[in-house]
């Protein structure tokens, strides 16, 4: 097998780390990654189906690709058309119905197969290939083995902890898309984050969709190991000078998980918490299963174990059933709490889900409207919120350096742009000063030794 491999990524971030595996197990199997999809011999998107709109895109891209397979054919150049990821679990041979020019439908436990899949095309022993078994039984193979080595501008890398989702949220796809829950052995996820940080990874943010019962669903029945010790475990690891998580549940928020935010040094003071709603019937019948006072007191735990948490949120509104009162909930926490910043979506109904099923539909209009409402006082809240760090000095890490200057990361996980500094190169940690804040970033100056020793720390 050889030729040019374009991949399309959509939806999370673990989406974007299956999409890395993809790419090293196509290039083992010879493929090449090309940036240039018209020149791809074979496109994969790799997508998602959290919201309707997520998908439209996806068939969208799909009808352009048509004309693009259609127009190389022409000059006897085949193209290879292949849906990875959470469509393609959930549509399934659906996709290839609809769509003939598709090729492959992997779905989210079978892209390991994709050269095995490929090979079986390019042989000509089948004209389609449609994997998208979903087992309880599955388990994550040794992804350390499927880790490329990080080019040298990578200093930041996810790594997989767990798949899947036991929570059954009613809005909810992943479920459907990713299965059951299931860890990976620790053993495993320290050797990767070994590799990654001995080739100069220095940021690491585990990744799963309820990070909070990693351990609950083991792969190793002898392993007893929770998401805690995990994190101590991987934050023992020489050289990894900055460690995040995404995404917990508040349901599962344990005191233990929040004492590390004390404890453990090189744990980032950030913590995305999705709250969704902030009125108890809504929560109910989203089946959350925490209420918002119980939400509300973590918070406040948090805060006392790392006063200087930057705390983000995902919210939905327009839930079916939800009334102005209820929305209102909502906005009375978004400025109680004060979050940082945050994420929020419009409800979308998703086939297979309870709330699917709901009578009571909140029509499009208000939905609009609830949205642009929150956003608003949410744009107010972050400016006031970015405004508390002028004057202060913080450390960066830097990540793209142009001609107009440096941009970097706090520990917060807030964007800061800084002018030019030479001998300054990605990864590297520098103090600034803030100068200045806007809704979504924030403006600063180098200060300290660093400006007479040239740059680097
Ligand atoms: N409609 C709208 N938003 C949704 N999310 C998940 N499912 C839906 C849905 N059906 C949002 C939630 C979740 C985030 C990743 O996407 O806020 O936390
Ligand atoms: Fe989208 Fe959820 Fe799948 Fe991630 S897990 S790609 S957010 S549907």
């Amino acid at each position: 097998m050889s030729g040019f491999v374009y991949i399309k990524t959509f939806g999370c971030q673990m989406n974007e780390r299956d999409s890395e595996i993809m790419e090293h197990l196509l290039g083992q199997a010879g493929y090449v990654t090309t940036e240039v999809m018209e020149e791809a011999d074979l496109v994969i998107l790799n997508t998602c189906s959290i919201r309707a709109k997520a998908e439209q895109k996806v068939f969208s891209l799909l009808g352009h690709l048509r004309q693009l397979k259609e127009k190389k054919e022409r000059k006897n150049k085949p193209l290879f058309i292949g849906v990875a990821g959470c469509v393609a679990q959930q549509e399934g041979e659906r996709i290839i119905r609809r769509m003939p020019h598709v090729n492959i439908v992997v779905g989210t436990q079978q892209f390991y197969h994709l050269p095995d899949m490929l090979g079986r095309l390019q042989r000509g022993e089948s004209t389609s290939e449609v994997a998208t078994d979903l087992s309880s039984s599955f388990a994550i193979p040794a992804l350390q083995e499927m880790t490329s080595p990080p080019a040298p501008s990578q200093f930041r890398k996810f790594v997989t902890i767990m798949q899947g989702c036991n929570n059954y949220c009613s809005y909810c796809v992943v479920p459907e898309t990713r299965g059951r829950e299931i860890s990976r052995p620790v053993r495993d996820i320290l050797e990767e984050v070994e590799k990654l940080v001995s080739a100069g990874v220095r940021e690491i943010t585990l990744l799963g969709q309820n990070v909070n019962s990693y351990g609950r669903t083991n792969q190793v029945a002898s392993q007893d190991v929770t998401f805690s010790d995990l994190l101590r475990l991987v934050a023992r690891t020489p050289g990894l000078e900055r460690l995040r998580f995404t995404t917990s549940n508040p349901k599962d928020l344990s005191t233990e998980l929040m004492r590390c935010f004390a404890e453990i040094d090189i744990l980032c003071p950030q913590f995305h918490l999705p709250v969704q709603s902030g009125s108890n019937r809504i929560l109910a019948r989203m089946n959350r299963k925490y209420t918002r006072e119980l939400y509300l007191e973590r918070v406040a735990d948090l805060r006392s174990f790392r006063p200087d948490i930057a705390l983000t949120t995902d919210v939905i509104v327009g839930f079916p059933g939800e009334s102005e009162a209820d929305f209102e909930q909502t906005m009375d926490l978004l400025r109680e709490v004060r979050y940082h910043g945050s994420f929020s979506f419009k409800y979308s109904d998703r086939p297979g889900t309870r709330s699917s099923g709901f009578d009571d539909k909140v029509p499009e209009e208000v939905k609009k409207e609830r949205l642009a409402r929150f956003q608003e006082l949410q744009d107010e809240i972050s400016l006031e919120r970015n405004t508390e760090y002028v004057g202060k000095t913080v450390d960066i890490m830097v990540e793209s350096i142009g001609r107009e200057g440096i941009s970097g990361r706090t520990t917060t996980n807030h964007i800061v742009h800084c002018p030019p500094l030479p001998g300054v190169g990605p990864g590297d940690t520098v103090p600034v000063r803030v100068v200045q804040a806007g809704k979504h970033s924030l403006k600063g100056d180098f200060v300290g030794p660093q400006l007479e020793a040239g740059g680097r720390k």
